[in-house]
């Protein structure tokens, strides 16, 4: 991961431009990082607050030998290589919110959006994006999301040089990408119960009918959350919004 890195000034977006040199036919593991980003994309249509030296945004390119039906196990890779490096770098207690977040103290500190070019049954290339707050000041946070957001140099009380976390969270993200494909999901999947807050946890799923309570239960090798509703029944969400409730 990282043998090809492009690297920017300012772009619209780290995915677009990762996007644009996967169809050129770029290798496997090509990175492109951006200083900021003027335009950086959320999941659900959101903007990404993306602002000058203060966070890592990159994106890298993926062709792994799967089905398109197997993209969301590919998000859970990256959360549980993130999670990991983030907290044997820097000590900050990171957890995996379902379905890609990564949390700190219930504040989002780093996102994932995986995007998807594929055929019928195959994959052509997969565009991972992350953004991962790094010494983002709380008074910098845009108001919509100051609530919610945190940055590692909030959690860790100090300033945190991005050149050797880059570098460490790219042989993480080789090293789980790897082990996916080498040894199969169960390792990654076992990892990512471990570190994630999502599970045994009363949650509220939004979709676009509405709300509804549950708990979710598990989550399973597809990487789809199975949360029991108060009926008794169990759902299983593709991807979606869930708020976690206390316990
Ligand atoms: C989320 O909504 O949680 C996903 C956020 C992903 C943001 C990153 S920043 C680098 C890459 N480029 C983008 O435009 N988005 C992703």
């Amino acid at each position: 991961m990282g043998t090809r890195i492009e690297y920017f000034a300012e772009l619209p977006s780290t995915n677009g431009e990762a996007k644009r040199l996967a169809r050129e036919g770029v290798p496997e593991g090509t990175v492109v990082v951006a200083e900021s980003q003027s335009g950086g994309k959320g999941r659900m249509g959101r903007c990404w607050f993306s602002p000058r030296g203060k966070g890592l945004w990159f994106s890298t390119v993926l062709r792994p030998p799967v089905n398109p039906v197997e993209t969301p196990r590919v998000t859970m890779v990256l959360a549980v290589a993130i999670a990991t490096a983030v907290r044997k770098h820097t000590g900050v207690p990171a957890d995996i919110k379902w379905p890609n977040d990564i949390l700190v103290q219930g504040k989002k500190v780093c996102g994932i959006l995986v995007e998807l070019n594929a055929e019928m049954d195959r994959v052509n290339f997969l565009v991972a994006g992350i953004g991962l707050n790094v010494n983002i000041d709380r008074k910098d946070f845009p108001l919509d999301v100051a609530d919610i957001a945190t940055s590692l140099k909030l959690e860790a009380g100090r300033y945190i040089p991005r050149v050797p976390l880059l570098r460490a969270l790219l042989e993480s993200i080789d090293k789980w990408y790897r082990c996916w494909l080498s040894d199969g999901f169960a390792p990654v999947l076992g990892k990512w119960r471990e570190l994630c807050i999502t599970l045994d946890c009363p949650v509220t799923v939004h979709t676009m009918q509405g709300s509804y309570d549950g708990h979710a239960i598990d989550v399973d090798e597809k990487g789809m959350l199975l949360v029991r509703t108060r009926d008794g029944s169990v759902q299983r969400l593709v991807a979606g919004e869930v708020s976690l409730r206390k316990k």
